[in-house]
């Protein structure tokens, strides 16, 4: 298609695990469309640009090349894409900030400041700014008042429309949205705006499930459903403890509560505690903003949801330890999985982290295993590394170990074959599962010592 036949074109700065997977689905969608997906990072857009994409996603592989050099192209082109574009997608990352006022809680901004200048110095006509990012509530007041201050007489107009993707299923979460946000002010021109990205969406989601509502409703509701999610978990999570206490199964109570229909199911299974780039990140967020506006015992409600991960995080490598005699110096113990859930390479915040470096900490003799995460565990883990060691290999790494513990719910390792390795482990050889996802009495069968999560132990000691 020549450059003067698309009907619209897009850009998106950020070409991370939301910027790429969704522009990637709009491409597929909407082959009217030019899109133009941007990065400061070489290698990144490199990556993109082949069959080797820079995040491990099912089925990405085919979105993208269903639309690559088609309509969909990865570029460090940044101005010329911004220039050409009258819609741009801001997708870069918006990390806790670690330093001044509100480090450790709220959102850095410095990366979506950035690339407002950027946009403000290279527009030369009127833009859509859409927030895909997430950002803290009221953060489009800011943008817009940095981006209208131009001298060049050009109105930008800021879009809110948060990501509700999850790595793992992004792809047929974007292709099936249960709902797509779209907030804008409720002006003219906003509400303008605001029907440009709805038409967008509507070329493959039903009208109902797009829901419009003011710039900040939008943003909030952002914070507010990754918030309601990781408390879910938390939820769970604390009365598994209960359950270890009482011998009550935690598996049962969450089958029990969740067939509620007001409950549901989804989202109640214990675990070693939730990771992930954003959970945290943005009940943090979410933390500060209360406090920010005066609501300190509402703050505080929401920053239960995160200690008690992290007690669920200790609580697993302390269980570890005094299930092992109470020392594990000098004991290899092997890591099944060290991604943050499973179908992903991406360990942001995954539990796995801490839990390694308890166990060096102990002098464990730790060595992970993972089927795509052990290039981001070697960066993870970089001041640690000669401690640690890495093996793609499940079988190997159960070689001469005490004990095993799951901290991703890998399908694969449902299948392993557990007399075999059982055979190889030294003994008494223990298994820890942080997701629940063995058979725990043929395990135990086979002679293994069993720890579930919120269950009672099989142990043959
Ligand atoms: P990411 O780190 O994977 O990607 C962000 C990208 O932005 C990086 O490639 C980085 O190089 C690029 N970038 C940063 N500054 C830039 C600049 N000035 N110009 C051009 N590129 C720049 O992050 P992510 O996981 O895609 O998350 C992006 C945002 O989406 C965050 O706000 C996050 O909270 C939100 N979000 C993430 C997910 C998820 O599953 N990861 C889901 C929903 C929402
Ligand atoms: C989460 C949300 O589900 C997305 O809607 C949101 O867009 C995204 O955060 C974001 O804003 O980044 P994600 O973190 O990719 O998505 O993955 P989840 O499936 O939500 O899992 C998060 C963590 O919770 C994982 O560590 C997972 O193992 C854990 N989890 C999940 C449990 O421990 N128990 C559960 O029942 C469910």
């Amino acid at each position: 298609m020549s450059e003067k036949k698309y009907e619209k074109k897009i850009t998106c700065i950020g070409a991370g695990y939301v910027g790429g997977p969704t522009m990637a689905m709009i491409a597929a969608k909407c082959p009217q469309y030019k899109v133009t997906v941007v990065d400061i990072n070489k290698e990144k857009i490199k990556a993109w640009q082949t069959d080797q994409l820079p995040i491990f996603e099912p089925g990405l592989l085919e979105v993208v090349k269903s639309a690559r050099d088609r309509n969909l192209f990865f570029s460090n082109e940044i101005d010329a894409a911004i220039d050409e574009s009258e819609i741009i997608f801001v997708s870069v990352n918006t990390p806790t900030k670690m330093f001044g006022q509100g480090a450790g809680k709220t959102a850095d901004l410095q990366y979506w400041e950035k690339t407002a200048r950027d946009i403000l110095r290279v527009a030369k006509s009127d833009k859509i700014i859409v927030e895909k990012s997430t950002l803290p509530v009221r953060t489009s007041v800011a943008m817009e008042r940095i981006l209208n201050a131009n001298e060049k007489g050009i109105h930008f107009e800021v879009i809110s429309n948060p990501e509700f993707l999850a790595e793992g299923t992004a792809v047929s979460d974007l292709e099936s949205p249960d709902r797509v946000l779209v907030g804008s002010r409720e002006t003219p021109p906003g509400l303008k705006a605001r029907q440009e990205i709805v038409d967008i969406f509507a070329n493959w989601v039903p009208a109902e499930k797009i829901i419009t509502s003011d710039t900040w409703s939008s943003e909030l509701s952002k914070l507010v459903a990754n918030a309601f999610l990781a408390q879910r978990i938390s939820s769970i999570n604390s009365i598994s403890a209960l359950c270890e206490r009482t011998e009550a199964d935690i598996s049962m109570v969450s089958k029990a509560i969740g067939s509620d229909r007001r409950i549901g199911a989804k989202f109640l299974n214990a675990s070693v505690g939730f990771g992930g780039s954003c959970f945290k990140k943005d009940i943090l967020n979410l933390v500060y903003i209360c406090e920010y506006y005066g609501l300190p015992q509402v703050a505080e409600y929401w920053e239960n949801v995160v200690k008690i991960n992290q007690y669920q995080e200790e609580r697993f490598v302390q269980n570890m330890i005094n299930t092992m005699f109470n020392t594990i110096a000098g004991k290899r113990v092997a890591l099944f999985g060290f991604a943050f859930k499973a179908n992903t390479g991406d360990t942001r915040e995954s539990p796995a982290i801490f839990i390694t470096r308890k166990l060096v900490e102990e002098q464990a003799d730790v060595v992970i295993t993972d089927p795509q995460a052990l290039s981001n565990a070697k960066e993870d883990l970089a001041d640690i590394i000669q401690k640690v060691t890495l093996e793609p290999d499940p079988y190997k790494a159960a070689l001469g170990a005490h004990a095993i513990a799951i901290i991703t719910e890998w399908e694969e390792y449902k299948g392993l074959d557990y007399t075999k390795i059982f055979n190889v482990m030294e003994k008494p050889a223990f298994v820890f599962d942080g997701r629940n996802i063995l058979q725990h009495k043929q395990i135990f069968d086979i002679g293994f010592n069993v720890y579930p999560i919120g269950k009672p132990g099989l142990s043959h000691l």
